[in-house]
């Protein structure tokens, strides 16, 4: 399984930090620049958080089937913005069963808003918790700049849930794409 890195840089990425706040938990340093890679530096300058893509946990086959029918797609040349939103859920959703949950992010209809902002707003999760990092996930999101109120609606509905409760430290980073002409100069 290859690990993914996300890097907070003083100087070169790929993506510019135009916003960063600390819904809840401590903070994390403010960087400039983020790059992604799937390679580690020895000494990366600034922060590194890393995750997996895995395998779902409480997706059923026919909502598997609902996403897959209208998925959003990374890398789209016009979805300039881009938002990566490290969570980390407490001891009492870790300490639940598999089945309470899944009845909790059902009951969140976490599923069912989401399906709302596809494929406008294309998304991967990453897995951390099992690697020892200070997230349990790192959530990367890509969108148009006409969808930045949709995507902050997004956010908004979802926080407002019975599931995000059991969230103890998110900080949602907005970015745009540098682009190659920008990078040359
Ligand atoms: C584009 C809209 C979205 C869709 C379609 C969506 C869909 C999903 C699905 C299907 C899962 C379950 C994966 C599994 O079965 O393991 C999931 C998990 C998750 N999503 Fe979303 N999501 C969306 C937006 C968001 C946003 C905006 C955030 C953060 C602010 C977020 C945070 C998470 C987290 C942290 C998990 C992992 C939950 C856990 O395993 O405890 N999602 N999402």
């Amino acid at each position: 399984m290859k690990m993914k890195h996300f890097f907070g840089k003083p100087d070169g990425g790929e993506w510019r930090v135009t916003a960063q706040t600390v819904l809840c938990g401590e903070a994390i340093a403010h960087m400039p620049y983020i790059a992604t890679s799937y390679d580690a530096p020895l000494h990366p300058p600034g922060w590194r958080f890393s995750g997996v893509s895995s395998h779902l946990r409480y997706t059923t086959n026919d909502e598997r089937g609902r996403l897959n029918q209208n998925p959003g797609i990374l890398g789209r040349a016009a979805a300039t913005c881009a938002a990566l939103i490290p969570i980390r859920k407490n001891e009492a959703w870790w300490s639940m069963a598999q089945d309470e949950r899944r009845a909790i992010y059902a009951r969140s209809v976490h599923l069912e808003i989401g399906l709302d902002y596809l494929p406008e707003i294309a998304r991967q999760l990453f897995h951390s918790r099992d690697a020892g990092e200070p997230f349990d996930f790192l959530t990367w999101f890509e969108f148009p700049p006409e969808a930045t109120d949709r995507f902050d609606d997004l956010v908004g509905r979802l926080r407002a849930t019975e599931e995000w409760q059991y969230v103890d430290r998110e900080i949602d980073i907005r970015l745009t794409r540098i682009n190659e002409e920008e990078a040359e100069e």
